[in-house]
């Protein structure tokens, strides 16, 4: 297969991303509108200074520019934006299904009302389904580098609005944040009958992805890209078929991996892992799902059965129905087969 036509092979495809920050999809030309608007100023002096400054070391040194960068998320309609952005976007990638993070606390701790942030994002999940046919699910993160405490007054603030919530999750600076934290927190959420999940052996060890499992319950372990480090866990995710959203070009860019040739993705396929392919953050990372899978593919060679098992686990690691979920494998068996 030549590599144009793997290319339009990997476009066709239909797609679900499970790992999405949506503040992460704040592009710098979105970035200054929304600066005018509320009479924010940005650090920068233009789209191309903001582009040159997302160099990064680690993922704190990434987080530290992503976090200014969400100050100019004022009202609803900026939240709407966000979202619908990157929504049209992924519509010409043939996404059918997302599940979104947000990150309330980002935003709260700004003065701005957990209200406001979710009622925006809904309002764009909404019109995402009635105008585009992409479904959706929202992911309440908390930010782990705060207090347990602060994540429980968070839950508290959301428990208006639980059917608007598929599951919580636990993103930001992992070093020295373990799963084991917030315990008690994950445990509310679960009485609520919400789904979780945890960043966990991003740059964490693999005992980080121990305690989601074994603390926190968790229905998928976000990156999880560590794991191959302990021959025990690969076994018990495997029998488990618990999902891992992986992000090679966030691990490349945030020094995971050196390159995208040293990425464990076909290792993680080959050790029968339910391994899945996201863009993180893709404003600040060069690419968003399809960039992704294009990327990956070349750099590993891997084949068209590698990206329909990708593709299928995507779907089956999703919060979707059953049902809903076997039309969307029919949708990629017909793309597949036809
Ligand atoms: N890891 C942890 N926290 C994050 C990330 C990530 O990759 N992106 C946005 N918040
Ligand atoms: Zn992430």
């Amino acid at each position: 297969m030549t590599e144009s036509s793997m290319g339009s092979f990997i476009h066709g495809l239909p797609k679900a991303e499970l790992h999405l920050h949506i503040e992460g999809s704040l592009e710098p030309e979105l970035m200054f509108e929304l600066a005018k608007r509320n009479g924010i100023v940005v650090p920068y002096a233009s789209v191309e200074e903001v582009r040159r400054a997302y160099e990064f070391t680690d993922l704190q040194s990434f987080l530290d520019v992503y976090y200014e960068g969400a100050k100019v998320l004022l009202e609803e309609q900026d939240f709407y934006d966000l979202a619908f952005a990157y929504i049209k976007k992924v519509s010409e990638q043939n996404v059918r299904h997302i599940e979104i993070f947000f990150d309330p606390q980002t935003h709260t701790d700004r003065g701005v009302s957990f209200e406001t942030v979710i009622i925006g994002l809904r309002r764009a999940l909404d019109d995402a389904q009635s105008q585009l046919d992409i479904s959706s699910n929202l992911i309440l993160c908390f930010l782990r580098h705060l207090s347990a405490d602060a994540a429980m007054e968070t839950l508290e603030r959301a428990v208006p609005f639980r059917d608007w919530i598929a599951a919580v999750g636990l993103d930001s600076s992992e070093l020295g944040h373990p799963p084991s934290k917030f315990e008690r927190v994950f445990d509310k959420a679960l009485s609520l009958n919400l789904k979780t999940v945890a960043h966990a052996g991003e740059e964490g060890p693999p005992d980080y992805i121990w305690q989601a499992l074994d603390l926190l319950d968790v229905s998928r372990i976000d990156h999880g890209v560590r794991c191959l480090e302990d021959p025990d866990l690969v076994e018990v995710l495997r029998k488990k078929h618990l999902p891992l959203t992986v992000c090679p070009l966030s691990n490349v860019k945030l020094g995971v991996f050196k390159t995208l040739e040293d990425h464990n993705l076909k290792e993680l396929l080959d050790a029968g892992l339910c391994a899945t392919v996201n863009s993180d953050d893709p404003a600040y990372f060069g690419g968003y799902i399809e960039e992704n899978f294009v990327a990956v593919q070349r750099a590993l060679g891997l084949t068209r059965h590698h990206l329909y098992q990708l593709v299928r686990n995507s779907f089956e690691a999703s919060f979707l129905s059953g049902e809903h979920q076997s039309e969307l494998v029919r949708e990629l068996d017909d793309y597949v087969g036809g």
